[in-house]
């Protein structure tokens, strides 16, 4: 069964169309990985599914429940407000900037939502928080404020943060991008720590080389649709699409 499938995905913002029909499905356990030049939507797409922003028309379903379809008119009607607060329960999202609390310290990022929206005690979110930072190698750092850590450091809390809600897929959106290049290997081995769990996660990312190791399978997106899919050998050795060929050309050089 897909764990995750939209179907012919459109939004628009001020009449400029950003999606022009995406649709994409994954398996449980399936790593995709979303690829693309700035602009061409992706954000805006992870946003979507994650309800950060709605859809204009087309249909999301993800662990088997229906966030949204569209009407006998072709125009996206979203379920329940009840429903579509558990149907977000299934998602986690990893953003670019880490968006942690910056008055909160690491072990309060990490146990406010389990307690807040989970109803966790603060005794066992606290033991989840502290698992999960062993985990990312930051035990250490449970009392610390963001401030106090690198960035790298920073995304690791955030992934916790993430994990700490049980998600049933993660999504990153260009997890490493705001950091140095000597910080973005731990955030990339952390990911691919997770793939070898078997974490259903779709990745935005420019790491061509993290994005061919790790994933199942590759959707290259420009403007607003999907030109070129498949496996990463697929996709990467053997792209069909110019446009593909240019854009990875651009990572192969040097
Ligand atoms: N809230 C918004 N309002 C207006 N335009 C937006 C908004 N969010 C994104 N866009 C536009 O949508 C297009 C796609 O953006 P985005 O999804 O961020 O692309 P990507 O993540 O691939 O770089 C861009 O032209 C961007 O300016
Ligand atoms: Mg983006």
């Amino acid at each position: 069964m897909q764990i995750l499938t939209a179907e012919n995905i459109k939004k628009s913002f001020d009449g400029t169309k950003v999606l022009n029909g995406i649709s994409i499905g994954i398996e449980k356990g399936e790593v995709l990985a979303i690829i693309g030049p700035s602009g061409s939507g992706k954000s805006t797409f992870l946003r979507c599914i994650t309800q950060l922003e709605t859809v204009d028309s087309g249909e999301i379903s993800i662990c088997g429940e229906t966030l949204v379809k569209n009407d006998a008119s072709g125009k996206a009607v979203y379920a329940d407000r009840a429903s579509c607060v558990k149907i977000g329960l299934h998602i986690g999202l990893v953003f670019q900037n880490f968006n942690l609390f910056p008055h909160f310290s690491v072990l309060q990022n990490i146990t406010e939502a389990p307690i807040r929206v989970l109803n966790k005690s603060k005794e066992e979110a606290e033991s989840t928080a502290h698992a999960l930072l062993k985990k990312m190698d930051l035990s250490d750092k449970a009392d610390a404020y963001p401030c106090q850590l690198s960035g790298g450091q920073q995304q690791r809390v955030s992934i916790a943060r993430a994990l700490a809600m049980n998600p049933d897929i993660l999504f990153f959106d260009e997890p490493t991008s705001a950091l140095d290049p000597e910080l973005t290997g731990e955030i990339l081995k952390v990911i691919r720590s997770l793939a070898s769990e078997h974490r259903t996660m779709v990745v935005v990312t420019h790491e061509m080389k993290f994005a061919r190791d790790v994933a199942d399978y590759v959707v290259f997106m420009d403007n607003g649709t999907i030109i070129e899919q498949g496996r990463p050998d697929q996709v990467f050795e053997n792209a069909q699409n110019e446009r593909t060929k240019a854009f990875l050309s651009r990572f192969n050089e040097g």
